[in-house]
């Protein structure tokens, strides 16, 4: 499997194209570098001053050069130029189809919110997609502005409110994808992280038709007491689980939180203990999230963990 959240390791021709236009251009401005630098080099001790020495006869200007200086940047702005309008025509084909999306995305203080429309899966922070085929993506917000970056599989694109944009990514070959919001969103921008998940066309459908599965029913104590804490209490205000809609999309939706790898996207590993952590005080982990600290008794706090440890 490989995983990467790396320009420099492009995995789709979307990705490829700009990741190459990088390549060039880092290449052309290393050329330049190399060679101003070592032009003043050359002329601070070549024609430094020297004690005793006469001041050098003056100049005033050189047509040839000054023509050659203009002509040859402008030349490769030129090249950079065409190439660039051939990147973007590779990675964000203008024509996008007024088509049902295969992927809404969509951008919260601080998370991302997936939605399937033509499955009905809604998901957070790592979002499945098949390999070998391009995917189309709408991304809006539910409040400020993000941006949905995945360098290995595809370009950047702003999520702005009250619209949604139309991109494309794609991945070659499987693997997991690490992207992040790019665009500064509040004091936890930096830990607005998303993971791609690419996966074989077998493999991704098998994921849909587990994520259509709906949530276990409870069966010990500890996961009934959890499952009617979860509902008494202010969770489920914010946080759908299959076949218990939430009054507000505000929060993730948990009908498979535990097959997630990460919670607060990206900035704990998802484990039972973290897990208890995270709703005990998320704003230790996430200042300014929108999760209220829940003061959970201890006994409380067992429980409910150990039900939503049944969300696989
Ligand atoms: Cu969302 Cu930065």
């Amino acid at each position: 499997m490989a995983a990467g959240g790396n320009l420099l390791f492009p995995n789709s021709p979307l990705a490829r194209s700009i990741a190459n236009l990088f390549d060039v251009t880092l290449v052309i401005c290393a050329i330049i570098f190399v060679l101003v630098t070592v032009l003043v080099t050359y002329c601070i001790i070549r024609f430094r001053a020297r004690p005793g020495e006469p001041p050098p006869a003056q100049v005033g200007g050189h047509k040839a050069l000054e023509i050659l200086w203009t002509v040859v940047p402008f030349l490769i702005l030129v090249f950079i130029f065409f190439l660039t309008v051939a990147a973007m025509r590779t990675s964000d084909p203008r024509r996008i189809p007024k088509q049902q999306p295969d992927i809404v995305v969509i951008g919260h203080q601080f998370w991302w919110e997936a939605r399937y429309p033509k499955s009905g899966v809604v998901t957070a922070n790592e979002i499945h997609i098949p390999t070998g085929r391009p995917i189309l993506i709408h991304v809006g917000t539910a409040d400020v502005i993000h941006s949905f970056w995945v360098p290995a599989l595809g370009r950047k694109m702003d999520m702005i409110p009250d619209r949604f944009n139309a991109m494309w990514i794609s991945a070659d070959t499987p693997g997991t994808y690490l992207g992040a919001c790019s665009e500064y969103c509040g004091a936890e921008h930096a830990w607005m992280r998303i993971s791609v998940i690419a996966e074989s066309p077998d493999e991704f459908n098998a994921w849909i038709a587990h994520q259509l599965g709906t949530a276990p029913e409870p069966s010990s104590g500890a996961t009934m007491r959890g499952a009617e804490l979860f509902q008494r209490m202010t969770c489920v205000n914010c946080h759908a689980i299959a076949g218990i809609p939430a009054a507000q999309s505000v929060g993730p939706n948990l009908t498979h939180i535990a097959s997630r790898r990460t919670l607060g996207a990206g900035v704990l590993t998802n484990t039972p203990e973290n897990l208890g952590l995270w709703i005990r005080n998320s704003q230790l982990f996430k200042p300014g999230n929108l999760m209220p600290r829940m003061n959970l008794t201890d006994a409380q706090l067992t429980d409910l963990v150990a039900y939503l440890e049944t969300l696989q």
